[in-house]
């Protein structure tokens, strides 16, 4: 371990203790996502199971709730439940990433656990450096720096970053979010045999390829994988303008299904889907975990989405991930189920079938607070229908548009909405709620939304509206919430 990167560990680990109180008495901590100790989270990195044990690192800002030199932050799990908080993976210690260890991905080979991950430097007028780097560990906690594996190919600008790397027929590839110079966000695709050495192939598709048309000028954190008989790129883009209900946030996060030819480097792909309709979701990664699911976690924020107006800063902390969703292919879309595991949080059911709601608005005996499961099944929904939660977020559904409301996080005075249309209709309601977050499953997991939300602590209500008559049934669960046994 280096000086600079002993002396990193120090400062980060007196940061969390300086401010230990500040964050645990917040009301707003969550109970069943991560967060961070204290300071800044954002994308989900390394996300990978090896031998049992689930990794799940995360860009980690530990000295301020803006964003900076991040270090990777380290959670580790055996089932998804209990989970250890381990000391960081990586630190912005040397030269080639010294301004940050951005975001990249984990691989296991010969019983070795690897990450890739951006080396992100600025020199002192400013300039951005970017490098392609690569760390190696026996034992899962401990990271052994192998420096620059990829420098920055010709055609692009310095924003050229967060690799994901895989092993498809006898080699492996990384795909990486990229700018052309002229300007046009890309996702540039690199071939190797040997981990160290690799050829950059070209772009697979990017703005102004593939029939695309203009769309934006940088795509972040690209994940590509195989559903059913659909290659699949998940990608960031930055600089879609918003169009009627869809990319209504700052930047938006989605994805391509269609073939990879993987010999002449070229995906042949449909239109851009979005992977989530709520306030906060961004740079979304997966991987395949050993019961053969393909799982995604994603970032519960979004960038300069202003993230100073969260109210968790005045603790010292800022942001979440997402629940590890399961990704499945419907025939034509991308499916996103919460896992099975999530299930041993739950207290018992309580259960009211048959609720008919008329013209009125109403409580449902025990339904209430949080954290708390709701699963709402629609028999009837005749003209309009409306949860209201804890007086502060509203979920509305009137012809054929599912919209969530909530106060502007930046402007008080205003509600701020996020749509969807659903063109087969509204039948199921799956809910999870946090002390400050709320993830809701669309009709199986056809649409999801992902937001925080920052009701009154202790407010616990939550209300039903039907305009017209709406018959449906609730279950709920209160949640337990992960167990975590630290350090
Ligand atoms: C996406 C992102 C990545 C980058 C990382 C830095 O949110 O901007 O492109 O690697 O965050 O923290």
């Amino acid at each position: 371990m280096s000086e600079r990167d002993q002396e990193l560990r120090e400062s980060a680990a007196e940061e969390i203790k300086k401010h230990k109180e500040r964050v645990e008495s917040d009301p707003y901590r969550l109970s069943f996502h991560h967060m961070p100790p204290v300071g800044l989270l954002n994308d989900p990195n390394g996300l990978v199971q090896w031998n049992g044990t689930y990794h799940l690192f995360y860009q980690w800002m530990p000295f301020d709730t803006g964003h900076g030199a991040k270090f990777w932050g380290h959670y580790t799990s055996k089932d998804l439940m209990n989970w250890n908080h381990e000391k960081p993976a990586l630190t912005p210690s040397d030269w080639f990433d010294k301004n940050g260890v951005y975001s990249g991905s984990a691989i296991v080979h010969n019983d070795l656990l690897y990450l890739f991950y951006t080396g992100n430097v600025k020199d002192e007028n400013g300039n951005r450096e970017t490098y392609q780097c690569m760390a190696v560990s026996e034992d899962g906690v401990n990271f052994e720096k192998k420096g620059v594996v990829v420098e920055l190919p010709e055609g692009y600008t310095a924003h050229f970053r967060d690799p994901k790397v895989w092993k498809q027929g006898e080699h492996w590839y990384m795909v990486i979010g990229a700018q052309s110079e002229d300007l046009q966000g890309k996702a540039a695709l690199l071939r190797s045999d040997n981990l160290y050495d690799w050829k950059h192939l070209g772009d697979i598709t990017g703005s102004g390829e593939n029939e695309l048309g203009s769309f934006g000028y940088m795509w972040e954190c690209p994940d590509v994988f195989r559903l059913e008989d659909q290659d699949i790129l998940l990608v960031s883009p930055q600089g879609l303008e918003s169009d009627g209900m869809d990319f209504a946030n700052t930047y938006q996060s989605g994805y391509f299904a269609g073939k990879l030819n993987y010999d002449q480097g070229e995906f042949k792909h449909g239109d851009f889907r979005e992977l989530d309709r709520g306030f906060e979701f961004y740079a979304p990664q997966t991987t395949l975990d050993e019961k053969g699911r393909r799982i995604l976690v994603g970032w519960m924020g979004v960038p300069d989405q202003y993230e100073q107006s969260h109210p968790t800063i005045e603790h010292q902390w800022i942001h979440c991930l997402t629940m590890p969703r399961e990704l499945t292919w419907n025939g034509s879309q991308i499916i996103q189920s919460p896992l099975e595991e999530m299930k041993e949080m739950r207290g018992p059911v309580l259960m009211h079938s048959s609720i008919t709601i008329e013209n009125d608005q109403k409580a449902v005996r025990g339904i209430e607070g949080r954290p708390v499961e709701l699963n709402i099944e629609f028999d009837r929904l005749d003209d309009q229908f409306a949860i209201e939660l804890f007086q502060y977020a509203s979920i509305s559904y009137k012809d054929e548009v599912l919209t969530l409301s909530r106060p502007h996080l930046e402007d008080k005075t205003k509600t701020e909405f996020r749509r969807v249309p659903l063109q087969q209709g509204l039948k199921q309601l799956h809910l999870f709620i946090d002390h400050s977050t709320l993830e809701i499953f669309v009709n199986g997991g056809e649409e999801v939304f992902s937001s925080r939300i920052y009701p009154q602590p202790e407010e616990e209500r939550i209300l039903f509206t039907s305009l017209g008559t709406s018959t449906f049934s609730v279950e709920q669960w209160k949640l337990g919430g992960y167990k975590w046994n630290d350090e």
